[in-house]
């Protein structure tokens, strides 16, 4: 079970922050098609609720996923990310908007970038939920951002510790001593 400090950011600030985001995008992107990717495993829960506030009427959306090595591993001290699973869809002369959870040392999402750029999409950007600018180590940023939080471990709405807790409401920081 979790056990949990404190909560950072609770349930229903984080949906009205991501109806705020959806209803940037659906003005930034209204008239056209956008692909939406997910990259596993964290953003899933943002991105379900995500692209459910974007207005469907104005703008359609194509979701695809993309996992990358996971936290903890080698990239993080060597700085190599390594693509686990790819996008199914074209990049070419899309509107590509990847959905992450968290922009942490900024590693992922500057190979992302740099992958899905070589792709030639139409146009490329980033909508991320949490940025912990703290402890960047590149200097990246998300076009849409939902929160920057300091430098704490967090789990919840999609974040876990050693996998488990991704299924709490809120985002909360886990209790060391339930590590
Ligand atoms: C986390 C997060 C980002 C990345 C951010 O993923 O989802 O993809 O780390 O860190 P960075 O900015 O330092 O590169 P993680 O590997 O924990 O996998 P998960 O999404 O499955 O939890």
């Amino acid at each position: 079970m979790a056990k949990v400090t404190k909560v950072l950011i609770e349930s229903d600030k984080i949906a009205q922050r991501i109806k705020q985001l959806g209803a940037q995008i659906t003005q930034d992107y209204a008239g056209k098609t956008v692909l939406m990717i997910a990259i596993l495993r964290g953003s899933v829960i943002f991105f379900s609720d995500l692209i459910r506030e974007i207005d469907s009427d104005k703008v359609d959306i194509i979701i695809d996923f993309i996992s990358v090595s996971s936290y903890g591993s080698s990239h993080k001290t060597t700085g190599e990310v390594r693509m686990l699973k790819d996008a199914d869809e074209a990049i070419d002369g899309k509107d590509v908007i990847i959905v992450e959870d968290i922009v942490d040392t900024g590693l992922t999402l500057q190979y992302l970038k740099k992958v899905l750029s070589s792709r030639n999409p139409s146009s490329l950007k980033v909508c991320c939920l949490l940025d912990k600018p703290e402890r960047r180590k590149v200097e990246i940023s998300a076009d849409y951002l939902g929160f920057t939080i300091p430098n704490e471990f967090v789990v919840g709405y999609g974040f876990d510790y050693a996998q488990k807790y991704r299924n709490l409401k809120d985002i909360c920081v886990l209790d060391p001593k339930a590590k």
